[in-house]
């Protein structure tokens, strides 16, 4: 068949010329997807408020892999600098095909309903669903005029796993489901895709600190040992293959999903605990 056989010419390199804009791109998951989208052929900017890091995670992926990878500073909960992290991604490569709303924070890691203060709670819905969500906008506002494109969010299993969980994330990540699948909606009939990721626990800077500050070595054994599929270590690589699928045109009728990347923890734990 032909599109099959278009498929595997392609496969080496499955977002050649492509260019892509990730947020959080930094650190863990996101900069994962970044190395990994660059090695496909991707032209990646990294948008994210670690400028320092940043810049010279930018350069390692750009030596290691060939390919135009630069930083934005970018606090995705400021419209601004999200406008702005679009325009340069544009300005400098022309275009913008994948917009990976993936910036996130935990807030105060206390799953109490007593914990809940205005402060904590407004810091997480701003960038956690706030910033995808302006990202979307930006993104759309670009993508439009090209009748196509793809915008993916990083949701959580937070979005199906319950308790052990501070309300405000869950709050959030709930929030990036619902609007994943109403702009899915809206922007279908530009032929723009709109999916997120929902990832399991996954070692990273991120879930380090949740944890008290332990190695991600430890974080990954902690979650081999609670997690349903037997002898898998998970590593921030499972979720940006999950993102490079999404981004590739191997998805390219897919939109709209909730896609949950945790081994099956959430089928088997409706519960959780991070302790
Ligand atoms: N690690 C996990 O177990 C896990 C599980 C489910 C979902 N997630 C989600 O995955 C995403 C990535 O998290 P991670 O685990 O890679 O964490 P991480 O802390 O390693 O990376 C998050 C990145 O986001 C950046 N960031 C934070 N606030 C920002 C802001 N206002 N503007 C721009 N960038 C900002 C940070 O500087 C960092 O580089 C988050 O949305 C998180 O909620 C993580």
């Amino acid at each position: 068949m032909a599109g099959s056989s278009s498929l595997a010419t392609n496969f080496a390199k499955r977002l050649q010329g492509k260019v892509a804009l990730i947020t959080g791109g930094v650190s863990g998951i996101g900069e994962s997807t970044a190395r990994l989208f660059a090695r496909h052929g991707a032209k990646v900017v990294i948008a994210d408020v670690q400028s320092e890091l940043g810049h010279s995670v930018a350069e390692e992926i750009r030596s290691e892999s060939g390919q135009p990878v630069s930083y934005v500073q970018c606090d995705v909960s400021k419209d601004s600098d999200v406008e702005n992290a679009v325009n340069t991604a544009v300005s400098m490569h022309g275009k913008l095909d994948i917009m990976f709303n993936n910036a996130g924070i935990t807030g105060k890691y206390d799953p109490s309903i007593f914990s809940v203060e205005r402060e904590d709670f407004s810091k997480v819905i701003d960038i956690n669903v706030y910033g995808g969500l302006i990202g979307a906008k930006h993104a759309a506002r670009v993508m439009i005029p090209e009748k196509k494109g793809c915008i993916l969010f990083t949701s959580s299993f937070a979005s199906v796993c319950y308790g052990g969980i501070p309300h405000a994330y869950t709050a959030s990540k709930h929030a990036v489901v619902g609007i994943t699948k109403n702009l899915a909606v809206e922007l279908g009939k530009h032929g723009i895709r709109v999916n997120c990721i929902s990832p399991g626990g996954v070692p990273t800077p991120l879930s380090a600190k949740v944890m008290g500050g332990v190695d991600l070595k430890t974080v990954q054994e902690a979650y081999m040992a609670i997690s349903n599929l037997k002898g898998v270590p998970v590593d921030a690589i499972d979720i940006a293959e999950a993102a490079l699928y999404l981004g590739s045109e191997e998805s390219k009728f897919v939109s709209g999903l909730n896609m949950i990347v945790d081994g099956g923890f959430g089928l088997t734990n409706s519960g959780f605990s991070a302790n």
